[in-house]
């Protein structure tokens, strides 16, 4: 391990002094973050403080106005979309945003359109979510919030990408759904994935991740691998320096551990208190029932 951010690996992923504007509103502010080959990076962060801004950057749907994304060393800045998806970047947006008329085989399908060569056929994906071949005729409307997200994950694998992007996987699961779409990532991992995920659940984010970066009003304020990190450096990463209150009632952010190991991760820039964002609070609620399969 080097320096916050880094580790002695190659990058595979990395961004370096990434700044985005929407509008007036500058939503990145030097965002520098380099994700080795084969490791699963976590992005945490309160409503509003970037994640999804750096994760559609680096798939190519917002420019940067600073800064670059580099793929396996290559500048991939200026490409368009579907040239970084060719790259091997696919994105499973926030929210899914699968076609709700397609069945669930054509909503793979569009995924698979724009296909590098890779393990990930749509057999390969029936077979990592065991219900889905069963009702591959069925519209995606009528699945399940899991069973829709687990299609939106399977339409980004058939791409057959070198790194996936994951904008908040549990949004709106129950515990039970999003353990189980969760246990699938270490198997992509393993196949040699690379991996950046969005998790607003913290205790979520340091079980998966090998490294974990905190975002807070669009500066990154903490990176450093879990074993690191205690959940004092994590809530004043992502709250600022002195949180208050933040819907938890203790002052932790959502699904903090009490104290997640020893400190050593590198020391992030520094935040205003009076930055918190009014929106801070405990991750959203499910609203699926447990017991769903995914
Ligand atoms: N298309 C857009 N146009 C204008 N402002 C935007 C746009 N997308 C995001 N923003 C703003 O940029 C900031 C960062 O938003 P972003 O969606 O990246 O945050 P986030 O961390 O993903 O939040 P959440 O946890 O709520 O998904 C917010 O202030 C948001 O309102
Ligand atoms: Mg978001």
């Amino acid at each position: 391990m080097t320096t916050a951010g880094t580790t002695d690996a190659s990058p595979l992923l990395e961004v370096a002094g990434l700044s985005v504007h929407h509008g007036q509103l500058q939503a990145l502010h030097d965002v520098s973050i380099a994700v080795p080959a084969g490791q699963v990076h976590a992005m945490i962060g309160a409503n509003g403080a970037g994640k999804s801004t750096l994760l559609r950057t680096i798939a190519g749907l917002h420019a940067p106005t600073a800064g670059s994304v580099r793929l396996d060393g290559r500048d991939i800045t200026g490409l368009r979309p579907e040239r970084r998806v060719a790259a091997g970047i696919a994105l499973v947006p926030e929210g899914r945003r699968l076609f709700p008329s397609l069945s669930v085989e054509e909503n793979l399908l569009v995924g698979a359109s724009s296909r590098r060569t890779g393990e990930w056929s749509i057999d390969a994906i029936y077979d990592l979510f065991g219900w889905m071949r069963d009702r591959r005729r069925q519209r995606a409307a009528q699945l399940s919030g899991g069973e829709q997200q687990a299609v939106a994950i399977g339409r980004a694998l058939a791409a057959n990408p070198s790194v996936l992007l994951l904008d908040e996987l549990s949004l709106g699961l129950a515990p039970v759904v999003v353990r189980r779409i969760y246990a699938t990532l270490p198997q992509l991992a393993a196949s040699g994935m690379t991996i950046l995920l969005v998790e607003q659940d913290v205790s979520q984010a340091l079980a998966v991740a090998s490294h974990v970066h905190c975002l807070l009003e669009g500066r990154v304020t903490l990176a450093g691998p879990p074993a690191g990190l205690t959940g004092a450096q994590i809530e004043a990463a992502y709250f600022g320096v002195s949180a208050a209150s933040n819907g938890n009632g203790d002052g932790s952010p959502p699904g903090t551990p009490a104290s997640a190991g020893p400190a050593s991760v590198a020391p992030a820039g520094s935040v205003p208190a009076s930055s918190v964002p009014a929106s801070s609070g405990p991750a959203r609620q499910a609203d699926q029932p447990p017991g769903v399969h995914i």
